[in-house]
């Protein structure tokens, strides 16, 4: 169990059956998962919480590790009486995801990662999220949140549509202080390689075929590292293949969850 002091955190939940929670990544909040919430609410029981610092959850001053979230995340199960549970890590919601098979293997049946990785930052990389950390503390997160708009969405999104207004709406109200921990979390996680290939437990590994944010080659490697993966590239869509391709994302997903017995 998590030795961390338990914090609010805000959550939707739908349905009723199997536990499924959808952890969502970097500095989005759970409005991501809102068609997913729809969808698989009338076969499961979602669960798609804000981690904490983003959306409506409490943000403390620290504790933005992987393992800080993935702590957060089992005591909130803890409380809603789930002991196992199906985790769908988006981003840096499967660095949590693999922070928390890590530690509580027994309490995660299967996983979905979606357009994540399993290795650690490079030392260009930590340092380039140093420095934009220090930029979020001293100029907000409208740099970051920008720079983002560039890299997430796939080619043809137009950046001025609702669809992508409203993601940067998300992430430009995210507070700075919790970006800047998130992105310091990031910079220090370990590489999770190890904890992939021990995996045995049935996964799906989904990828927008247009993903600048984690590139194929990131998600090629988890997927073959992870054995007995299933491997969905979903066409069309960048790094927010939920809400750039919600249908056929929701089918990847379900079709993962009626093939390991979840449904009712
Ligand atoms: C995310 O979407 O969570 C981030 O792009 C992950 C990262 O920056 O490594």
């Amino acid at each position: 169990m998590a030795e961390q002091q338990a914090i609010h955190l805000h959550y939707s939940e739908a349905g009723y059956g199997m536990p499924i929670l959808l952890v969502h990544g970097f500095p989005f909040d759970n409005r991501i998962w809102a068609a997913q919430l729809g969808e698989l609410g009338a076969t499961y029981r979602v669960i798609a919480p804000d981690l904490r610092g983003f959306g409506q959850s409490a943000a403390p001053d620290n504790g933005y590790s992987m393992d800080d979230f993935a702590a957060d995340l089992v005591m909130l199960l803890d409380r809603l009486g789930i002991e196992r549970a199906v985790w769908v890590g988006h981003s840096m919601g499967g660095y949590i995801t693999l922070a928390a098979l890590r530690r509580w293997p027994e309490r995660i049946p299967a996983a979905v990662f979606v357009c994540t990785h399993a290795r650690a930052d490079s030392k260009e990389k930590q340092i380039q999220r140093e420095t934009s950390a220090e930029n979020v503390m001293q100029n907000g997160v409208s740099d970051t949140a920008y720079t983002m708009m560039g890299t997430i969405f796939a080619t043809d999104v137009d950046r001025q549509g609702e669809m992508a207004q409203q993601v940067y709406e998300i992430m430009v109200n995210a507070k700075p202080h919790a970006v800047a921990g998130a992105l310091r979390g990031m910079a220090s996680r370990p590489d999770s390689r190890d904890v992939a290939r021990k995996l045995t437990i049935p996964t799906l590994v989904i990828a927008g075929d247009q993903d600048e944010a984690v590139n194929a080659e990131l998600t090629d490697e988890l997927a073959s590292l992870i054995p007995g993966a299933q491997h969905v590239v979903i066409p069309g869509a960048g790094h927010m293949p939920m809400i750039e391709q919600p249908d056929q994302f929701t089918d990847a997903l379900r079709n993962f969850l009626e093939r390991i017995g979840g449904a009712r």
